[in-house]
């Protein structure tokens, strides 16, 4: 089957969601909005699952609202945050996710909201002076910032902005798709006002994933249709998918310390037999620092050479998948606006290596064995 280091794209399901999904997935088919009691019983599965995530998160289950993944919930956070509040004023970056930027792009497009783009460093950190700076100006703002970036694995002191948020009285939305189900948010603490959650990011299913809206900061539904999701998103629910989800995200609590640990483990090695068979391997953002960076996350260039941009075509070839930066649009080779916001004259490529609880560390061996026979080092 080759060898799967791309788990910042997706990961596969574990097998035990796959168990709990498939009742769902046959005999219990009622649709949650009937009152008889095929709908019934999945109506009471939603809202248990509900609970269930709640409980996780530290807030109310009414806060929980399921959606098809992290596009969504960022689409509707911004897009109903901006027209519920009459934000005038939106502060984000440009590592953001396509999710988010070609969201905001769109709403200030359309309209007299101003976009502020935070600047970022060459190892891709937000300056947070600057939106310190920005908030003390302009009142009335929605802020989007990522935990973690899924191209470089830069974590934000998520807490930090929330406190600032909440000092400016700004609307903080976060993209918390790559950091849920890996970290414990305990949102009594993380001043968040709306976050995102895919579940094919930590072993569920895909199109399946959540929003948190906190219950004193309510946006008005993107979705209009029947009043499921208490009025907060039209749609017959995924019933499969939230129960999958919320299946994958108890698995991930339940062994996340043991888990991280593995995958921690797995990164170092990456790195310390990348440093050791190929001379002149670089890594971008912080993702080389195991404690600043996303623990699942390695972004690796290569010395520049015509052989080395073949790389990632190479590997693949040889049954091995990694990514040249997002995977998200399928369109690898149009190059990473992430690493572009980071260094914008740099011609290296780059390839993101991404782990998860089902690799091992012979694959890890075999990856970097065959980087160092692919590799053309340039001679000095
Ligand atoms: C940071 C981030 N945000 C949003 C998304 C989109 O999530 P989904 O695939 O569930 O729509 C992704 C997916 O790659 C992501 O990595």
């Amino acid at each position: 089957m080759g060898i799967y280091l791309d788990n910042a794209a997706t990961t596969p399901l574990d097998p035990e969601v796959f168990e709990a999904m498939k009742p769902f997935l046959l005999e219990d088919f009622g649709n949650p909005s009937s009152t008889h009691s095929h709908g019934r019983k999945i109506k009471a599965a939603i809202e248990s699952s509900r609970k269930k995530i709640a409980e996780l998160l530290n807030c109310t289950p009414g806060e929980i609202i399921f959606t098809s993944g992290g596009t969504e919930a960022d689409n509707t956070i911004i897009t109903c945050a901006v027209q519920t509040y009459n934000i005038k004023t939106i502060i984000t970056s440009p590592i953001e996710h396509h999710a988010v930027l070609h969201t905001v792009e769109n709403l200030c497009k359309e309209s007299s909201i101003q976009l502020h783009m935070l600047d970022v460093d060459n190892k891709g950190h937000v300056d947070l002076d600057q939106l310190k700076n920005l908030l003390s100006k302009n009142s009335n703002s929605l802020v989007s910032l990522m935990h973690a970036n899924n191209e470089i694995g830069n974590l934000l002191d998520i807490e930090y902005v929330g406190d600032l948020c909440e000092k400016h009285k700004a609307y903080f939305h976060s993209d918390t798709v790559q950091t849920v189900g890996h970290y414990r948010h305990d949102l009594k603490k993380i001043k968040v006002h709306g976050m995102a959650a895919s579940a094919h990011k930590f072993h569920g299913p895909k199109g399946a994933g959540f929003m948190f809206i906190r219950k004193d900061k309510k946006i008005t539904p993107l979705l209009l249709g029947g009043s499921q999701e208490r009025n907060m998103r039209g749609g017959t629910e995924n019933v499969y998918g939230i129960i999958g989800l919320t299946k994958a995200l108890e698995i991930a609590y339940r062994d996340m310390d043991e888990h991280t640990r593995y995958i921690k483990d797995l990164k170092n090695r990456m790195i310390d037999k990348l440093l050791e068979h190929v001379p002149g391997v670089t890594f971008n953002g912080d993702s080389n620092d195991l404690d600043k960076s996303l623990y699942t996350v390695l972004n690796v260039s290569l010395p520049e050479s015509e052989e080395n941009d073949m790389i990632l075509f190479n590997l693949d070839l040889q049954g091995i998948s990694a990514s040249g930066g997002s995977a998200c649009s399928s369109g690898a080779t149009l190059g990473s606006h992430v690493l572009v916001a980071l260094n914008p004259e740099s011609k290296r490529g780059a390839i993101r290596f991404s782990f998860s609880k089902f690799n091992t560390k012979e694959e890890v061996d075999l990856v970097v064995g065959r980087l160092k026979d692919l590799c053309k080092i340039p001679s000095l």
